[in-house]
């Protein structure tokens, strides 16, 4: 069932992913080289609960295997749900996706970005470039009477266009009251029943484009999803809302 918000709930997620926002933007200021990941956590983490929020993302999951961050963050062949660590550098040259959820005054945005450390490889600006440009050709056709279907259509055919790869196996999806709200938003065309859009739905639409094939595999600690054949993989996503005028972006800045 898809939870249609009410102008007070949406007046409070569009503060929230404005904070959220705001927060990514400090967190991307500190991925340089030779940062680690459980550092950026730790600044992500501070942040949230600096204005009152709460990491939605900490023991998120089964009871006993709960995902154990504030936030997500996956280096270059990562997708999603990169497990930060002491232990993990990042380099110059890497692409660094950190994802966040929040909880703020009972709602929930989730935003993610791709990061470029230093200078990057050509063909890694372009994936990323390709990628936030499919999120954007996507949240083009988000309105009101909207096919969900032609979102996912217009990612992938951009991709695809692009030489690009589109992830299936892990999709977007409604969010607000809960992270994982219906429906669940693939970044591709599905036969999946189609969803015909209406003012007051709250959607997280995370295009998670793959340079080499779009196969992945999950790595030893059950949360990482890496690309099976080691390329890279760029992700973006905001939170958005169906508008009478078409589509509001809450978690831009
Ligand atoms: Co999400």
């Amino acid at each position: 069932m898809i939870i249609i918000k009410s102008e007070k709930e949406i007046a409070i997620m569009r503060e929230g992913g404005k904070l959220l926002g705001q927060i990514m933007e400090q967190v991307g200021k500190i991925i340089i080289p030779g940062q680690n990941t459980f550092e950026i956590n730790k600044l992500a983490r501070e942040l949230v609960f600096d204005i009152g929020g709460i990491p939605i993302f900490e023991g998120y999951g089964e009871p006993g295997n709960a995902y154990p961050a504030a936030i997500c963050a996956s280096i270059n062949n990562e997708i999603v749900h990169g497990i930060p660590k002491k232990e993990r550098i990042i380099c110059e040259g890497d692409l660094v996706k950190i994802d966040i959820g929040m909880r703020y005054k009972g709602l929930i945005t989730d935003m993610a970005r791709t990061f470029p450390v230093g200078k990057v490889s050509s063909s890694a600006q372009n994936l990323l470039d390709v990628t936030k440009k499919c999120l954007e050709e996507g949240i083009k056709t988000i309105k009101v009477g909207a096919k969900l279907s032609d979102y996912g259509k217009a990612v992938e055919r951009y991709a695809k266009e692009q030489g690009f790869s589109v992830i299936r196996e892990l999709v977007g999806h409604g969010v607000g009251r809960e992270l994982h709200e219906d429906p669940q938003i693939p970044n591709q065309a599905t036969n999946i029943q189609e969803v015909i859009l209406r003012e007051g739905m709250t959607l997280a639409l995370e295009p998670m484009i793959n340079a080499g094939t779009r196969y992945v595999k999950i790595l030893s600690d059950g949360w990482t999803y890496a690309t099976k054949d080691g390329e890279l993989s760029a992700h973006f996503e905001d939170t958005v809302v169906v508008t009478k005028k078409g589509v509001e972006n809450l978690t831009r800045v």
